[in-house]
């Protein structure tokens, strides 16, 4: 982890900086709140470049979040400013662009982040799941053609999985690449792709097989490709700040060069991917609930009813200790899986799984509990923690678990 971390440049700006662990402007709180400091137990360069995430997030998203929710706005020339960062790319080889950090980092630095813009920063996990996958099971052809404008996000990606028909089954995918020569040709229909409509590189998985898990390939489809379309933008609850369409493939011919790993492999890659992309989904839950925790503290403080504060209410006061309970269990979860999966653990998908679980419903109930502790006022737009509980929301529905888990 040390030395992954060393690789990680910090522009000279951010190098030596005190920065707030909490959160500022007219959502964060200047000073650094040491009962939840997600610093405690990291290395020095680790809490340097969270400082650099918890930064870019005070600064650059958390003034944005509320207008990019309502007006629906996908923040492309943001990330790529968090893209010159290291965030493009965080688990992906150097060489290609990336920052070469650990899983562990990873988590650290979505989970800064997302205290900035959930719905943002859970894009991003999924543009950087992706590039992982290309780097890890592409060969190197396609990881120097596909990897380096990703991890700069000059391109963006998304990961193809759901459809209409399938969605917990995702082995039984019915999209279909039926080979042609050097090509193949795709038909069939993929739903909710985030980014989808908006992104570059489509990570497809499809049917070159027969059924179940052993029949499906993974096949890279670029944006512009005849028979390539879009459904409409869907209206969501939350996460509004980055698309979700379905991704429609009708004869479309990608050519086999366009495969990553073997044929019958794209389970597999798929499923690869998605270990990390709960931990990092997870995390993204974990930037809410801190964010949730302090804006209820701060408000239990301002608040006056019964002529004192409600912050001197002891039934609030303990309410307010197991919410913060809660977010340092999910995060030690997640930290831990972060740690078995960089490790290649036996346990480690499963860990993977419980962790996103677990983390994904006890930051939900933070975030809920911390509207609850706002009143009538936390029920509108005008304070954020609304946006913290319709975003992280969608966290327990994708990214599946429960099948992972079973003992
Ligand atoms: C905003 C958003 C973004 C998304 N982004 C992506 C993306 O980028 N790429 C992608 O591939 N997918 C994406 N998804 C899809 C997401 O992964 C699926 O919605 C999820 O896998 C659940 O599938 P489903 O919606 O078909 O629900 P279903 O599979 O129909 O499940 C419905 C309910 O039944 C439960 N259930 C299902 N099977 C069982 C069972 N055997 N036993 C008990 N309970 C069961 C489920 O837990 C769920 O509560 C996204 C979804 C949303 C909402
Ligand atoms: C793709 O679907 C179209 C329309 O259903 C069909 O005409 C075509 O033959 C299919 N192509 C392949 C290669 O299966």
């Amino acid at each position: 982890v040390l030395r992954a971390a060393q690789k990680f440049k910090l522009p000279a700006q951010f190098r030596g900086r005190t920065l707030c662990y909490g959160l500022i402007g007219p959502i964060f709180c200047p000073r650094c709140r040491s009962l939840l400091a997600a610093s405690i137990g990291l290395n020095e360069e680790q809490k340097e470049f969270q400082k650099v995430a918890f930064d870019f997030a005070a600064n650059e998203m958390a003034p944005h979040m509320a207008e990019w929710d309502e007006k629906e706005i996908f923040p492309v020339e943001t990330m790529r400013k968090a893209a010159q960062l290291g965030f493009g790319g965080i688990y992906v080889h150097p060489d290609l662009g990336g920052a070469g950090l650990s899983r562990l980092d990873t988590s650290i630095i979505f989970e800064a982040l997302s205290t900035g813009c959930v719905s943002t920063t859970a894009y991003m996990s999924i543009h950087n799941m992706c590039v992982w996958m290309i780097d890890t099971f592409g060969n190197d052809e396609q990881r120097h053609e596909f990897c380096p404008p990703l991890c700069s996000m000059d391109r963006f990606a998304s990961y193809c999985l759901t459809e209409p028909g399938s969605g917990s089954d995702a082995a039984s995918l019915t999209t279909s690449a039926k080979r042609d020569g050097d090509n193949y040709i795709l038909n069939g229909s993929k739903a909710f792709i985030s980014g989808g409509g908006e992104t570059d590189v489509y990570v497809v998985m499809c049917r070159t097989g027969g059924s179940g898990a052993r029949g499906i390939s993974c096949i890279l489809v670029e944006k512009g490709t005849p028979g390539l379309s879009f459904g409409k933008k869907e209206r969501k609850v939350g996460w509004n700040s980055q698309p979700t369409r379905a991704v429609i493939l009708e004869d479309c011919v990608v050519p086999v060069a366009n495969r990553l790993g073997a044929e019958g492999q794209g389970f597999g890659i798929a499923m690869r991917g998605l270990n990390g992309g709960r931990i990092n989904i997870a995390s993204c839950s974990l930037g809410a609930a801190h964010a949730s925790v302090l804006l209820a503290r701060d408000h239990l403080s301002v608040r006056k009813q019964f002529g004192e504060p409600l912050a001197n209410n002891q039934y609030l006061q303990f309410r307010l200790a197991e919410m913060a309970t809660g977010l340092v269990t999910a995060r030690l979860i997640v930290r831990h899986a972060a740690q078995a999966l960089q490790e290649d653990r036996g346990d480690a998908a499963t860990v993977c799984a419980m962790a996103k679980l677990y983390a994904t419903e006890e930051c939900f109930k933070v975030c809920n509990e911390a509207l609850q502790m706002h009143g009538g006022y936390g029920y509108l737009k005008d304070y954020a923690v609304q946006q913290y509980v319709r975003d992280i929301r969608v966290h327990q529905i994708l990214e599946g678990v429960q099948s992972s888990v079973i003992p």
